[in-house]
Order: structure tokens, then C-alpha cells, then sequence
């Protein structure tokens, strides 16, 4: 029997119906008034699910492409730069400050914490010359199932020349990012997570401080100049976006934004905490660990370690092919030590009792003890 694949990854996520079938449609000329109204949308849309009045840019790339073009937008060579980095995404974001000649001072804790708030107020407190030029970080670290406190690196950077650079890309459209409250400068993120949509967009909202940063900055860009796109959007030029833009892609990315926009941005953030809440009393009734402590412990994505003795990557392999669930394994050091259940963007909890039934026929095939239907009585009544 042929069945659909449930992605329970970390991204690319399961699409909605509605979206798919807007973007099955015959393709339209990206200079009509038919695409404006499409676009002028989504950009308004953006606005509201990044929580911000500023200008959110709308590129064709993944995410990682929007992350480089943050740094080449906001700097210029050798300016410092804190790298925070919590995992993998993180370790990115300072190699592609690095990649641009940036002087990257690094800040790394153990793979499954957060960053602790203390440790980045001292190294800013240090800065005695104010040489730190803007702080990158990642929202929510999807190799180790870790969210960092956003809010809180926002309140050392506000009201100083810093910039705070925010790498959304899992966590838009499933946590809370409170774009301007929190001060953040320039949030990236991309369409194939929480936002419900095929991978290929990215999206970035730059604040006022960030422009200027912008206009200072000497670093060569072409395709990523933020000011063409920007002025595309003010609708000072007739050009918006000023280069082909991924038609069929931003018409499902708007039908998938008005998903969001009819549940309600807070329903959408309640339904992803509860699934991670319910997956995480799953793991715990499987005797199963979390990678993180449960408090920093990512509601869009669970990191779980696997247990002793058991191949866990065999475990993966079955529930893809006998049961048509993927979930995600570990990622560097971490490869064969843990596996990651997403649970993000177009999920609910049949989703996530479905990934425990399979789960646990797999554990149970690799010879690991199970009592059947133990983590689905306990995500069940985490549901209710
Ligand atoms: C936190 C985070 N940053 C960056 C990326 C890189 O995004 P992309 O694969 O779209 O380039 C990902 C993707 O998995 C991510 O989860």
C-alpha cells in the first residue's frame, strides 16, 4: 500500500493540502498585478508572524543562504562578531563570519545546553572598547533540540550600537520570536519548517539600526544587497523583488501564512508546546532520555538519546521503511548517539502518537524491552 511519508523532521515538514494545491497551479508572470496582490500579502503576513513593523526581505534561498547574507549586509571585514553557538547551526553561523574575514570571538557551550545569559553579559561588559559589533545566534538549535534565550540577549544588546542577528530558521511559525519587543536587528528564517511550505524561500526582517549597519558596510554583495530588495518593497522602483523570484513557491508560502494567520499565532505556538510536552512524557514512558534538560528542551523538535546497546540509526531505518516515519538522527559527534523526533509546523497529536506506535515496534524488533502501548497511553493523556 502506497501512503504518504510522515516527515516528523525537523524540515523539511509536512506541506498542507491547501498549500500544495496552489502551488500545483499553472505559473504566472512575476510583473503583473495578479503577483503584487500575492506578494504585497506575504509580505504583510511575514510582518505578522515575525512580529514586526520593519521590512522583511523575501529571497529565494535556504536558510543557510539567508545567513550569509546577514553577514554580508551588516559588516564589513574584520569587524567583531560574538558567535554564540549551541550545536551545529551555530558552529555555521561563525564559519560564515569567518568565511567573510570577520574577527569571530566564539562563545560554544556542551552540545545540549543553552547558552548561559551570564557568560554573554561578561563578554560584553569586557568589550570595554566596544569593538563587539554584533552578536549571532540561534534561536532554536535544531542538532541538539535546544531553544535559547532570545528575549535575554536582547535586553544586553537594546539601546547600544550592537546588533543582535537572529538565526530563526526552526523556530519562526513554531515559537514565540518576538522580533521588535526583543529587540532583535535582523531575524532570519526559511520556508521549510514552521511555515508550512516547500524549502527554497528565506525571509529576513531588518530593523532600523540594522539598515544603517547596512549602509555602512563594505563586505562585496550582488544578489543578497538588502537595499534592492528593500526598495522594491517601498515601491520605489517597479521592481519587486528585483530578480525572478520563486513564483510558485511564494504563492504557497501565502496560502500557508493564512493557515497560520486563521489558528491564531499564540494557538500555533500552544499546539507546538503541547506536542513537545506530550512527546517528551512518551520518551519518559519508553525510559528513554532527553539530550537537553527538560526546561531548555526545544517544543519544535525533541533530541533523545538512544538508549545503550541499541543502533539507533536500525531503529530510524525501520520506522522509515516498515511504518513511513521518518525521524531525524544525530548530526556530527552526535550521529548514532541520539535521534530527533520533529514536531513542527503542519502537526498534531495523531502525528505524534502514530511516530510512538512505530517507534515502539521498532525498539521492540531491535530487542530493546517495550510494553506496547506504554508511551501511547502516556502521550495520550498528555493530550487531552
Ligand atoms: C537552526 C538552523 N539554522 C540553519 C539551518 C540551515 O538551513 P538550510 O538547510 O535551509 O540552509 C537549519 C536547517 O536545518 C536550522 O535548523
Amino acid at each position: 500500500m502506497q501512503k504518504d511519508k510522515l516527515l516528523m523532521t525537523p524540515g523539511p515538514t509536512m506541506i498542507p493540502p491547501r498549500v500544495l494545491e496552489v502551488m500545483s497551479r499553472q505559473i504566472i508572470h512575476h510583473r503583473t498585478k495578479e503577483f503584487e496582490a500575492i506578494f504585497d500579502g506575504l509580505e504583510e503576513d511575514l510582518k505578522f508572524v515575525f512580529q514586526t513593523k520593519n521590512v522583511v526581505l523575501i529571497m529565494a534561498s535556504s536558510g543557510t543562504g539567508a545567513m550569509e547574507s546577514a553577514v554580508v549586509n551588516m559588516f564589513s571585514p574584520g569587524d567583531k562578531v560574538l558567535a554564540i553557538s549551541i550545536g551545529a547551526f551555530g558552529d555555521r553561523f561563525a564559519e560564515i563570519a569567518k568565511t567573510y574575514g570577520l574577527n569571530v570571538e566564539k562563545l560554544s557551550v556542551n552540545w545540549g545546553e543553552a547558552v548561559n545569559i551570564d557568560d554573554v553579559r561578561n563578554i560584553l561588559e569586557a568589550d570595554k572598547n566596544k569593538e563587539i559589533k554584533g552578536i549571532l545566534m540561534t534561536h532554536n538549535e535544531t542538532s541538539t533540540g535546544v531553544t535559547n534565550n532570545v528575549e535575554a540577549v536582547g535586553k544586553l544588546v537594546k539601546g547600544t550600537d550592537r546588533l543582535l542577528i537572529v538565526d530563526a530558521i526552526s523556530s519562526l511559525g513554531g515559537l514565540d520570536l518576538q522580533t521588535d519587543n526583543w529587540g532583535a536587528d535582523v531575524v532570519v528564517t526559511g520556508s521549510q519548517k514552521g511555515l508550512m511550505s516547500p524549502p527554497g524561500l528565506s525571509f529576513v526582517s531588518v530593523s532600523e539600526k540594522a539598515w544603517e549597519a547596512c549602509n555602512r558596510s563594505t563586505l562585496p554583495k550582488f544578489y543578497w544587497d538588502y537595499r534592492k530588495y528593500k526598495k522594491g518593497i517601498l515601491k520605489e522602483v517597479s521592481e519587486n523583488p528585483p530578480y525572478t523570484p520563486a513564483i510558485s513557491l511564494i504563492t504557497g508560502q501565502a496560502e500557508a501564512l493564512k493557515i497560520i494567520k486563521e489558528e491564531g499565532l499564540q494557538n500555533v505556538f500552544d499546539r507546538h508546546r503541547k506536542l513537545a510536552l506530550a512527546t517528551q512524557k512518551g520518551v519518559e514512558a519508553l525510559g528513554l532520555k532527553l539530550l537537553p534538560k527538560q526546561e531548555v528542551s526545544s517544543y519544535i523538535i525533541t533530541a533523545v538519546n538512544a538508549p545503550e546497546g541499541i543502533d539507533i540509526e536500525k531503529v530510524r531505518k525501520i520506522m522509515n521503511l516498515k511504518y513511513d516515519i521518518m525521524v531525524t538522527g544525530g548530526q556530527k559527534h552526535l550521529k548514532g548517539k541520539i535521534f530527533r523526533i520533529g514536531h513542527c509546523g503542519f502537526v498534531d497529536g495523531f502525528d505524534i502518537i502514530k511516530t510512538f506506535a512505530a517507534l515502539e515496534y521498532a525498539l521492540d524488533e531491535v530487542g530493546y524491552k517495550v510494553e506496547f502501548g506504554a508511551s501511547l497511553s502516556a502521550v495520550q493523556k498528555a493530550l487531552v
